[in-house]
């Protein structure tokens, strides 16, 4: 942060008991938004503590990062689910979907219930096969660098492979959908007015008021429109086809009535959870993986004893199978991946409505 920010420590504020001291509040308008949004909030955090109101052009929000006070947000008895600034901005392009949904919204309860099996255990058996599937191409083409011939030299470009491999996965196991990610040297276009539409809906946070933002407005209305497009092709090639299955996402949202009213979800609200599926389904994913190879790779000790348990099931077979089951088996990976998530979270943050600050313990 290039200026330090403006600090005020208020009197108690909306806090009846005097105990409670208020926490500070801390005005960033003169530093600016950083292009490393987390970061900076820890880094106030760090000097602020873990409770502060941050004030941005005017607006108030309370960032709470303790364990304590996260556990507490937490508790859905006391806080609903709230669509801060940022998902606000997503709502352009993935309108009532389940991420950004309002808490009272209808069409959220009624997608949750519907989309709840999905989730189950005997779900994620079915979508082992597209998993299986998508990883070999990743393999196939990593492997194909060494092939005799190949240019050894060209680098491998680590995220964007995850990224292939997360938005194959999602596509396939969730609606059918095969974006082929590994035959193409660029993102598919989708990708590309998805990352453009997130970056705009970030970007849109740190606008100063006045200016004039028409031309990024007018790409993220072309963007939004690009993204319902492919998406309505998804569902209208599932319905052509006459599929009444309902063992993936989108056959749940087409042939699986409410359980409790019977209704089913409009056209409008099931491609806004397409694209959101599309959305929270491959980016968190793909950045965790992308964080894990790079913690291994920094640490060779875990490497080598994430190797062990992999050659510990499969040793040198050529091509192995892994089974369901086999998964469950990698431990030492599965905490490689919760340590990742720990050290560098995909997501970050989540916010609820307005709760008021009593005290660094208790926030109602
Ligand atoms: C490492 C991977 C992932 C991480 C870290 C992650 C994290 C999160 C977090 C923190 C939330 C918000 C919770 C809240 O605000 O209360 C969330 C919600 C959601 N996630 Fe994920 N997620 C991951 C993978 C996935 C995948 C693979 C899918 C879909 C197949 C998915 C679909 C969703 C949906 C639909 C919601 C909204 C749920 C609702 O409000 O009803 N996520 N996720």
């Amino acid at each position: 942060m290039s200026e330090s920010p403006t600090v005020e420590v208020h009197g108690p504020r909306n806090a009846p008991d005097p105990a409670y001291p208020a926490p500070p509040t801390v005005d960033i308008t003169a530093t600016g938004l950083s292009s490393t949004p987390v970061q900076q909030a820890v880094e106030l955090a760090r000097r602020y503590g873990p409770l502060y109101v941050r004030r941005y052009h005017g607006r108030d929000s309370l960032w709470a990062s303790s364990m304590e006070l996260v556990e507490e947000l937490s508790d859905e008895t006391r806080f609903a689910k709230g669509v801060g600034p940022a998902l606000e901005n997503v709502r352009g392009i993935a309108g009532d979907g389940l991420f950004t949904a309002y808490d009272d919204e209808p069409n959220w309860a009624k997608a949750h219930d519907i989309l709840l099996p999905a989730f189950a255990m005997n779900s994620m058996r079915t979508y082992h096969p597209h998993m299986l599937r998508v990883a070999r191409r990743l393999i196939a083409s990593w492997d194909g660098r060494f092939a005799p011939g190949a240019a050894r030299s060209a680098p491998v470009e680590v995220s964007e492979d995850m990224t292939r491999m997360t938005l194959d996965t999602i596509g396939l196991a969730g609606f059918g959908y095969d974006f082929d990610s590994f035959a193409r040297t660029d993102p598919h276009p989708f990708v590309e007015a998805l990352v453009r539409s997130l970056g705009h809906s970030q970007a849109k946070l740190a606008r100063t008021p006045g200016g004039d933002y028409a031309a990024e407005d007018a790409e993220f209305a072309a963007d939004a429109a690009f993204l319902a497009e492919v998406v309505d092709e998804v569902i209208e090639s599932r319905k052509a086809a006459g599929d009444t299955a309902t063992d993936d996402l989108l056959g749940l949202m087409l042939n699986s009535p409410h359980p409790g009213s019977g209704e089913v979800l409009d056209e409008a609200n099931i491609r806004n959870q397409v694209i959101t599926f599309l959305i929270a389904g491959h980016e968190t994913t793909s950045g965790t993986l992308s964080f894990a190879l790079h913690h291994l790779l920094k640490n060779p000790a875990a490497l080598h004893r994430a190797q062990a348990e992999v050659d510990a099931l499969w040793g040198d077979t050529p091509d192995p199978e892994p089974s369901y089951e086999d998964v469950g088996r990698l431990r030492y990976v599965r905490q490689v991946l919760n340590e990742t998530l720990r050290l560098w979270p995909t997501a970050p943050a989540s916010s609820a409505p307005s709760p008021t600050p009593c005290s660094a313990g208790a926030i109602r």
